[in-house]
């Protein structure tokens, strides 16, 4: 075993990788979208793939779901693997008043209140966790070609799925479009470890408003948010 949670073997990863939280969503990307597709990774169910998508190799690798357990496997990617491009596919609830179920968010930027950030630096300074810019660059120009409905901003990486302490409404007046469990993390260790980072999000769920997917829906209906992400991560 090459690590504690990864089976595969040096070179069994792309260069560039696409990471969904959900270890089946790797599965569904594997076998719907990649040619020449091989499991490299089922330690924990946490599923690994690599294929090619349009000739160019690519893989995907579930993370599971919050910054602690992304940071497992993206971490190990970069160190153990030599992954230079990770792209996040994941769901996230919008918050943003103009922002509506199944549109694509891009994470331009991420804060948290997780202390993965903070605890990374001295008492006093606050890190801003960025995307990798000519990736956000490209997935824009890419979503706009593909007539996809896009919006890049600030995503709130939340350390908690339930928490009904969170002032959410006070996010949203300071232009914060969505929220999901990973961002802040994963761009962090992209500045650490310098790879290119870029969540690319789909809103499956409204904070302050009504709306909602089935979770069949958001297992099979993000196909245009893969799309647009192998175009990304191949450009
Ligand atoms: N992922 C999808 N929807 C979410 C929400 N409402 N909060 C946190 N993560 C999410």
């Amino acid at each position: 075993m090459a690590t504690p949670h990864n089976e595969a073997a040096p070179g069994d990863y792309a260069p560039v990788v696409l990471l969904p939280g959900d270890p089946l969503r790797a599965k569904y990307i594997a076998e719907n979208f990649l040619d020449d597709v091989r499991q490299v990774n089922g330690v924990r169910n946490c599923l690994g793939f690599t294929g090619s998508y349009k000739g160019h190799p690519v893989s995907v690798q579930g993370t599971g779901m919050g910054i602690p357990s992304l940071s497992i496997y993206v971490t190990e990617l970069a160190t153990v693997y030599g992954v230079k491009t990770m792209l996040r596919v994941g769901s996230c609830g919008g918050i943003d008043p103009s922002v509506n179920i199944r549109d694509i968010l891009l994470a331009q930027g991420s804060s948290t209140d997780s202390n993965v950030v903070e605890n990374t630096f001295q008492a006093g300074v606050h890190y801003a966790p960025l995307a990798n810019f000519e990736l956000l660059h490209t997935a824009y120009m890419k979503a706009q070609e593909m007539g996809l409905s896009v919006r890049a901003g600030d995503i709130f990486a939340a350390d908690r799925f339930y928490n009904d302490e969170l002032d959410v409404q006070k996010l949203a007046d300071y232009g914060v479009l969505g929220t999901e469990m990973e961002s802040a993390g994963f761009y962090l260790l992209g500045a650490k470890y310098h790879f290119r980072a870029l969540s690319i999000l789909t809103v499956s769920d409204l904070l302050l408003r009504e709306g909602s997917t089935t979770s069949k829906e958001r297992e099979t209906g993000f196909n245009d948010m893969i799309h647009l992400s192998l175009e990304t991560a191949i450009a």
